[in-house]
């Protein structure tokens, strides 16, 4: 009787300690999909580092399409090392955010501001230029841009429409290299004002293409 007693006993400890240990890698698995589904939260819609610089002759005919001007807040969404706010600072003082996810291309950015904030111009261009590490689709003061410039796949185009459409102010000039939103993806994408086609050093056929944001529609009742 007495052996009994004490099998029971040493039976209900091991099943405690069983379910104990059975509940808490249950949990522990609840902990790690709650951090994998963090990390889906935090991984930008679309990270496409692919970097290709528009040249030169491409950004002047931008800012000539979008008449830059001194009054003129630029974003550069996926603005790889910056250069163009720099192009566009140092031509018409106007100011500049430039907002890029691979650190390589921050890196870069860095060097940029030597090259452009190392000259006669120290210090002038410094607080005009601002370089972010982020992602293009979380850019919380968008609706301060006038102007905004991109070089991003049309995929980048479709997913950024809305964004657009909601934080934008009437009037803001989107100025694009080569690509454009997709019609059939997004079919209230608006239509360009501008288009033109750029010769470069390295090829015959840039394309520009400018919108500029309606005003909002008034909601009916
Ligand atoms: C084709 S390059 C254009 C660089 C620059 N705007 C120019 O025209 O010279 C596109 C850049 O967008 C960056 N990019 C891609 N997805 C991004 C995102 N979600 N947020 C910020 N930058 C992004 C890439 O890393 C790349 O440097």
């Amino acid at each position: 009787m007495y052996k009994r007693v004490i099998c029971l006993v040493v039976f209900v400890i091991g099943l405690a300690i069983f379910i104990g240990d059975f509940t808490a890698s249950a949990g522990k698995d609840k902990a790690k999909t709650t951090d994998k589904s963090k990390d889906e939260k935090f991984k930008p819609k679309y990270d496409d580092t692919t970097y290709v610089p528009t040249s030169d002759e491409v950004i002047e005919k931008m800012f000539e399409m979008a008449k830059v001007n001194q009054k003129d807040v630029i974003f550069d969404l996926g603005c790889g090392d910056n250069r163009i706010l720099y192009m566009a600072a140092k031509k018409f003082g106007c100011r500049g955010v430039g907002v890029e996810i691979n650190p390589d291309r921050i890196r870069e950015g860095m060097d940029q501001y030597e090259k452009y904030n190392g000259g006669k111009d120290f210090g002038k261009l410094l607080s005009l230029v601002e370089l972010r590490h982020g992602d293009a689709f979380k850019v919380k003061d968008i609706g301060d841009a006038t102007v905004v410039v991109m070089y991003m796949f049309p995929r980048f185009m479709n997913l950024w429409f809305p964004i657009a459409k909601e934080k934008l102010k009437p009037g803001t000039r989107i100025v694009s290299h080569d690509y454009s939103w997709e019609k059939d993806v997004v079919p209230d994408a608006w239509e360009p004002v501008a288009e033109a086609t750029v010769k470069s050093s390295m090829r015959e056929n840039h394309k520009v293409i400018m919108w500029v944001v309606p005003e909002k529609k008034a909601k009916k009742n």
